[in-house]
């Protein structure tokens, strides 16, 4: 498709979470010019709907060495320790600044803030908002800031809703220049900039059940492996143990994917089966708080096991009390949808909930592709290893979102961040080139679910991979494709075909059971394996 205009400016941003809203939020500070673009609205992604909360150190009795520690064994030998200690040191800091924009956080009758504990953890350091709504509160605070400072005369920031990035535009010596962009009456047009931020969060979206929104469909891993970027360690995407689990006969099409916080068996709730037995009983040392890698296998195995479809997260006894104070969101979307959790068991399964994996990044954003960035949950940092620890994805949306701002902030002021003249459309600028892809039919986007669901799951064999990959490409391309088609069905699914592509590539080729990814064929963890697995677009279109 052609550009019916260009515009430019100094960043782009591409996403509208924690990441990218706190990047945009220190480059209005810093007075650089800069647009943030979201494909929905402002507040419609992952980070509204976190319900856990944030990870930092902010109690005397325990320490940042503490929270790297724990970071690192979830992340089973593959965290890199430098990000790991970028990420605990600067956490307490992005939690004042945020703070000091306006979220406000649980207190306890003290007045301290009320610190959850949450799996794999061995502090209480998980600071929330709402009871379950941190993410709102975190979401809240950094839009509101960003919308005040978008709307002062003279500011450097543009807010555009509704304008859903396409491609990476990169020059002839492979740097990014900017981001083809489509606007929701499907024209398209070009934003040039001196530096593209991807803060477009995760993929969800490749698996029938997702605790993810809508717009998790891994545009940002997409368009940069496209403009060829490196990307990493897809295999390790994380299946959250208690997703709630809708009859089908009462199941609503399109209904969001219910996520009943960790933090809710941290207050005690129990996982048990359709006889009341205690599934993780003797399976770990911290039982129901294993690490949810560990649970969802085992929620798995028992399912299996017994052909159950779904197992049952007991909180009955919490009392109505403790749910309307702790986790008022979690109760009403369960009421919502005929179960209440104050009387009943509430249905589970295991749900996709993250991707540790992604775009190649440090903590700062930088990426292969020069004027590249990667911040949040579209980026691989070494932050999240094979694992992620427990609430520590929003923390490092903050601290990274920041820490690429202060980046580029500085390249502006000495001059090293100029974007290329915005001449016409159709003038000048042939040298600037979004990235070629297949089309994928949109009308087979249930099947590519369907694929994953069967054969990219909690637990994995070389078997069903294969298979996967053969059915993925498989799936019929849309051919020729024409200026007038690239709707927003097609850009989802021709996106999570490549995603999902990356990951049943990566999950073949790794063949060791490490972190969040699971191999029934190969269960122990190598040390062969203890290394970070890379792909990158070859010749032939394939990773
Ligand atoms: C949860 O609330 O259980 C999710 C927290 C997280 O994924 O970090």
């Amino acid at each position: 498709a052609r550009p019916s205009w260009r515009r430019a400016t100094g960043v782009v941003i591409v996403g509208s979470g924690a990441a990218g809203l706190s990047a945009a939020v220190h480059l209005a500070a810093a007075g650089v010019p800069a647009v943030l673009l979201t494909r929905a609205g402002i507040t419609d992604g992952a980070t509204d709907w976190a319900q856990g909360g944030l990870a930092a150190v902010w109690d005397e009795t325990d320490s940042a060495a503490a929270h790297a520690h724990d970071t690192v064994v979830a992340g089973a030998g593959l965290c890199e320790p430098r990000a790991v200690h970028e990420l605990v040191t600067g956490a307490p800091a992005a939690i004042r600044r945020l703070v000091r924009l306006g979220a406000r956080f649980d207190r306890d009758d003290t007045g301290a803030y009320d610190l959850h504990l949450e799996g794999g953890h061995h502090a209480r350091r998980i600071l929330h908002a709402g009871g379950d709504a941190s993410g709102h509160e975190v979401e809240r605070a950094l839009a509101g800031a960003l919308r005040n400072a978008a709307g002062t005369p003279g500011s450097s920031v543009e807010v555009l809703e509704h304008l859903r990035a396409v491609d990476v535009l990169t020059d002839p010596a492979g740097r990014a220049r900017g981001v083809r962009v489509r606007q929701d009456d499907g024209t398209i047009g070009d934003w040039l900039a001196g530096a593209v931020v991807l803060a477009s969060g995760g993929i969800g979206q490749v698996w029938p059940l997702t605790t993810n929104p809508a717009v998790a469909t891994g545009d940002g891993i997409a368009m940069a492996y496209r403009a060829g970027a490196v990307v990493r360690d897809m295999e390790f995407t994380q299946f959250h143990p208690t997703v709630l689990w809708i009859d089908p006969s009462r199941r609503v099409p399109g209904d969001r994917g219910v996520l009943v916080s960790e933090a809710v068996r941290g207050e005690g709730a129990v996982i048990v089966d359709h006889s009341g037995r205690h599934v993780m009983e003797g399976l770990h040392p911290l039982a129901d708080l294993a690490p949810r890698d560990v649970v969802s296998a085992a929620m798995q195995a028992h399912m299996v096991g017994t052909g159950e479809e779904h197992l049952f997260l007991d909180a009955t006894g919490f009392g109505e009390a403790t749910w309307r104070q702790r986790f008022p969101s979690i109760l009403a979307m369960c009421r919502e949808r005929g179960i209440d959790p104050v009387t009943d068991p509430i249905p589970v399964r295991p749900g996709a909930h993250y991707l540790c994996g992604g775009v190649a990044a440090d903590l700062d954003g930088r990426t292969a592709v020069p004027g590249l960035y990667a911040v949040g949950e579209v980026a691989a940092t070494g932050v999240q290893g094979a694992n992620r620890l427990a609430s520590n994805s929003l923390t490092e949306g903050l601290v990274a979102g920041d820490r690429v701002g202060a980046l580029l902030a500085t390249a502006w002021r000495s001059g090293t961040l100029n974007p290329p003249p915005a001449r016409p459309a159709g003038t000048g600028h042939h040298d600037l080139r979004p990235s070629t892809a297949s089309l994928v039919d949109p009308v087979h986007r249930d099947r590519l679910r369907a694929i994953m669901d069967r054969g990219v799951e909690v637990s994995r064999t070389a078997e069903a991979l294969d298979d996967a990959l053969t059915a993925l490409n498989a799936l019929p391309t849309l051919t020729p494709p024409a200026d007038d088609i690239l709707d927003d069905d097609i850009l989802d699914m021709t996106n999570l075909h490549t995603v999902a592509t990356l990951i049943a590539t990566a999950a073949l080729t790794r063949t060791e059971s490490r972190g969040c990814h699971r191999r029934a064929d190969h269960p122990e963890a190598s040390e062969d394996w203890r290394h970070h697995l890379c792909l990158t677009l070859g010749p032939d279109g394939a990773p």
